[in-house]
């Protein structure tokens, strides 16, 4: 029993002691008290960037709070996020990798979730000067426009049906209460895991990705085996082609394929949706749309990507659409790999989200 009142009373002046410890040794942001052990954890609204946007108000550009015990900086303005991303930009750049997100990218073997060092420059520099190029956007043309064609299809074809609901936006995989807390509290997850469900559900869904993945490389690399010709070049062709001229692990070629697709997935289909939103609101921004669609494609064919210099209103309407509802309104989370100062305060070796 006295052990019962000890260890926790222990561990609750030991957990005291380092907050005041880093409270003297360090000039930390400005944020709301974190609670003992779980930190700020039960303080952070359903909606991260609404409740980051109202600490801001309340603490200024620049605060901090804690996940468990965790410290987290975030910054919302203009000349903060200069200092973080271009002064400095390389104390700045790793990654924090939750255990999802570790498992995933087989800790960082990616581009997404790798840390700054030589892999993640060789990476890089392989997509900027192969991937992301005008001439490989070009050569995957044909692709998007048939999955562009196919998607229209299904949509049209949903439409006419009576009584039809669709939905834009895939089921993505979503993580619940029990797994945030096991993810900031890892002494409590001996505890937690058996409670999450989610546990069974991530290891169907990982099992299934790992083949889906096999298949796609699989047939790709088949196709190419054999020579086949009139198969247009895809992405997954693109990328196998790096692998030996990069010197890219099995692990990086299948992790950039995924980091591409989630990357590339969500972010363009919730911009989608929202501008569908927006115009679905807005009436007479439609009828403009659709004039402008009407006078420069017109009626007897599709629209092509070689249309978009001629639809000056149409690109105003998908940027004011990404200005109102950004997808990332916060970044992915950087992580600080050594000590630095941003607006005059102490950003120890911690998370950093911009
Ligand atoms: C509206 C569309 C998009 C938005 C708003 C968006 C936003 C972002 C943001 C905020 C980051 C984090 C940057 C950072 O932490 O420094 C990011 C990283 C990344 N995005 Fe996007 N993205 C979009 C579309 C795409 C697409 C279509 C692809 C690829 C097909 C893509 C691939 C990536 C990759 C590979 C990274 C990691 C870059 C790195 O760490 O160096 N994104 N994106």
């Amino acid at each position: 029993m006295t052990l019962l009142v000890i260890i926790p009373a222990s561990l609750l002046l030991l957990f005291l002691a380092y907050n005041l410890f880093e409270r003297f040794r360090y000039k930390l942001p400005p944020g709301p008290k974190p609670w003992p052990v779980v930190g700020n954890i039960y303080d952070i609204g359903p909606v991260r960037c609404q409740c980051f946007h109202e600490w801001a108000q309340k603490y200024g550009p620049i605060l901090s709070f804690r996940l468990g015990t965790k410290l987290n900086v975030i910054v919302s303005n203009a000349e903060l996020a200069k200092q973080v991303l271009k002064e400095n930009d390389q104390t700045l750049a790793d990654r924090h990798r939750s255990r999802s997100s570790a498992r995933f990218s087989k800790d960082g073997k990616d581009l997404i979730w790798a840390d700054y060092g030589p892999h993640y420059v060789k990476v890089r520099k392989a997509c900027t000067l192969e991937l992301f190029t005008q001439k490989r956007l070009e050569a995957l043309r044909p692709i998007r426009e048939d999955e562009v064609t196919a998607m229209i299809e299904s949509l049209f074809n949903d439409c006419t049906k009576p009584g039809k609901e669709f939905n834009i936006l895939s089921s993505g995989f979503k993580s619940s209460k029990t797994s945030f807390l096991a993810e900031h509290l890892p002494w409590l997850r001996w505890l937690l895991v058996p409670l999450d469900k989610e546990k069974g559900e991530a290891a169907v869904h990982n099992t299934r990705l790992d083949r889906f993945t096999r298949e796609i490389m699989e047939e790709h690399a088949k196709a190419k085996s054999q020579n086949i010709g009139g198969v247009k070049q895809h992405f997954v062709d693109a990328l196998l082609g790096l692998k030996d001229e990069y010197d890219l692990s099995e692990d990086t070629v299948i992790g950039l394929l995924w980091d591409m697709v989630i990357a590339g997935m969500d972010t363009v289909s919730i911009s989608v949706e929202w501008a569908l939103a927006e115009l679905i609101k807005n009436p007479r921004v439609q009828k403009k749309a659709q004039e402008e669609l009407d006078r420069v494609i017109g009626q007897d064919r599709i629209m092509t990507e070689e249309d978009f210099s001629n639809l000056p209103y149409l690109q105003a309407l998908a940027k004011e659409s990404l200005r109102l509802h950004p997808p990332t309104p916060l970044m992915l989370p950087h992580k600080a790999k050594a000590h630095v100062k941003i607006g005059g305060y102490d950003v120890p070796k911690a998370r950093l989200s911009t």
